[in-house]
C-alpha cells in the first residue's frame, strides 16, 4: 500500500483531497495545526471514510515532528498544503507568509529529503501568472508576483525547481489552482472561511442563506462582456482528482510537471450569482462597487497540458458547484462550528 502524507490536510482543499486519494486506494496520513481549520473536519472524514482518518498535529515548521509523520507512517509522497492563503492579510503581514509558505515549504522538503521521500506535490496557484497578457493562460506565460501571497507562490516554485536542478532524485508536481470552489455532494465538509469571506463563493452562499444582507460587486467596466471580473471557477472534488493523477504520475512516471488545474471556461460575478439563484432558490441580492484593488479584468486557464500529461480534466460545471456549495452553506450555516449533532 502506497502512503500520502498532506500537510494542511484539514484545509478546504486537503479535506477534499484526502477522501480522494483514499478512494483511489491510497493510504493517507493528515498533517496540520488548524491554523485555519478545525478539528471537527477529522469528525467529518471519520464518517465519509468510514474509519478514523490517520492524522497528527504538527506545525510544518516543526522539522523534527514532520520527520517523524513521514517515517512513523511510511509516506512515499508528500501533497504540501500548508499555507496562508488571504491575498489582502498578506499585505499587512508580509514576513508571517514568507516565514509560513516559504519556511514551511523548505521545512517539509528537509524533513522529506532525511527521509528519503523525494515525491512532492506543490499548490501553486494561478496567482504566479500576475497580470496575464494572453488568454486563455498558458503554463508557458510569463510569471510574476502582485502581492506578497503571490510571491510566496513563485518562490515556492522557483525554491524547488532549484532543488530538483541540485538534486534530481526530487520529482516535483507543480499544480497551478485556478479559482476552486464548490463542497463535497454529502453536504459534510466545504470551504468555512474565518470571519468575513475574501472569496466570491463563500460571500455568495453567505448572501443566500442569509447571513450577511447583500454581494458587493468589485466594479463593472472591465473589458468583459458584461464588465465584471471572470474567473475559471474549478470544482474541489475535480481539483481533488487531480492531485490523485499527479502523485500516480511522480511515483509511476518519475517525472516532475507543471500544469494549471482548471476547467478552461471563464464566468464573470454576475454568472457565478445567478447559478448560485438558481441552485439555491433563494436571491442573491448585491451592490456594484468599486474595483478590489489588485484584481484583473479576466483570468482562465489553458487546461489542456493537465490533459495530455495527466489524463485529467475538470467534469463538473458551474451548477454543480453552486449545488454542492449551497448544500454545504445551507446545512452547515456556522460551518464547522458547533460540533455535528450537537444542540442548538
Ligand atoms: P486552507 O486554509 O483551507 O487550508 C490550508 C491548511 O493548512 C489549513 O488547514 C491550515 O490550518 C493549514 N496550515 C497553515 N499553516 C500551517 C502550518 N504551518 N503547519 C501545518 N498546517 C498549516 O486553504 P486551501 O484553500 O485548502 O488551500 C490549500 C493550498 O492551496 C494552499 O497552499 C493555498 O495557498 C493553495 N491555493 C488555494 C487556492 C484557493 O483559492 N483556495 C487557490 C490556489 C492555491
Ligand atoms: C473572484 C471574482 C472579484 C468577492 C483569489 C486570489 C488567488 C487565489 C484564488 C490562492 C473577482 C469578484 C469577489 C466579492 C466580488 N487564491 N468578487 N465580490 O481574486 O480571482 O483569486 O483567490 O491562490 O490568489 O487572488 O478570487 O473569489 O476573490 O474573486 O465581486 O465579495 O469575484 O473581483 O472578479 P480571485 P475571488
Amino acid at each position: 500500500m502506497t502512503t500520502v502524507l498532506l500537510t494542511g490536510a484539514t484545509g478546504y482543499i486537503g479535506s477534499h483531497t484526502w477522501i480522494a486519494l483514499k478512494q483511489a486506494g491510497y493510504d493517507v496520513v493528515g498533517v496540520d495545526n488548524f491554523a485555519n481549520s478545525s478539528p471537527q473536519v477529522l469528525d467529518r472524514l471519520a464518517l465519509l471514510l468510514g474509519e478514523a482518518p490517520v492524522f497528527e498535529e504538527a506545525d510544518v515548521n516543526d522539522g523534527a515532528a514532520m520527520a517523524r509523520a513521514i517515517s512513523a507512517h511510511g509516506a512515499q509522497a508528500v501533497v504540501h498544503f500548508a499555507a496562508h492563503k488571504a491575498v489582502g492579510e498578506s499585505a499587512e503581514k508580509p514576513l508571517e507568509y514568507f516565514r509560513n509558505n516559504l519556511g514551511g515549504l523548505v521545512s517539509a522538503a528537509q524533513a522529506m529529503a532525511d527521509q528519503d521521500v523525494f515525491s512532492l506535490v506543490f499548490s501553486s496557484s494561478a496567482t504566479v501568472y500576475g497580470q496575464p497578457e494572453t488568454l486563455p493562460i498558458a503554463e508557458t506565460a510569463a510569471l510574476s508576483a502582485t502581492n506578497p501571497y503571490g510571491l510566496t507562490k513563485l518562490m515556492g516554485e522557483q525554491l524547488l525547481r532549484e532543488l530538483e536542478r541540485c538534486d534530481p532524485r526530487w520529482k516535483i508536481a507543480y499544480l497551478r489552482y485556478f479559482n476552486p470552489v464548490g463542497a463535497h455532494p454529502s453536504g459534510l465538509i466545504g470551504e468555512d472561511p474565518r470571519g468575513i469571506p475574501n472569496n466570491l463563493m463563500p460571500y455568495v452562499a453567505q448572501v443566500a442563506v442569509g447571513k450577511r444582507p447583500f454581494l458587493q460587486v468589485y466594479g463593472n467596466d472591465y473589458g468583459t462582456p458584461d464588465g465584471t471580473g471572470v474567473r475559471d471557477y474549478i470544482h474541489v472534488l475535480d481539483l481533488a482528482a487531480g492531485h490523485v493523477a499527479a502523485v500516480r504520475h511522480l511515483l509511476e512516471r518519475k517525472q516532475s510537471l507543471t500544469v494549471n488545474l482548471g476547467t478552461g471556461q471563464g464566468y464573470s460575478v454576475l454568472d457565478v450569482i445567478r447559478a448560485f439563484e438558481r441552485a439555491s432558490g433563494r436571491p442573491v441580492p448585491y451592490k456594484t462597487v468599486a474595483r478590489r484593488p489588485g484584481d484583473v479584468a479576466a483570468c482562465y486557464a489553458d487546461a489542456t497540458l493537465a490533459r495530455e500529461l495527466l489524463g485529467w480534466q475538470a467534469e463538473r460545471g458551474l451548477d454543480a458547484m453552486c449545488e454542492d456549495a449551497w448544500r454545504w452553506q445551507s446545512r452547515n450555516p456556522q460551518g464547522y462550528a458547533p460540533a455535528l449533532g450537537a444542540a442548538g
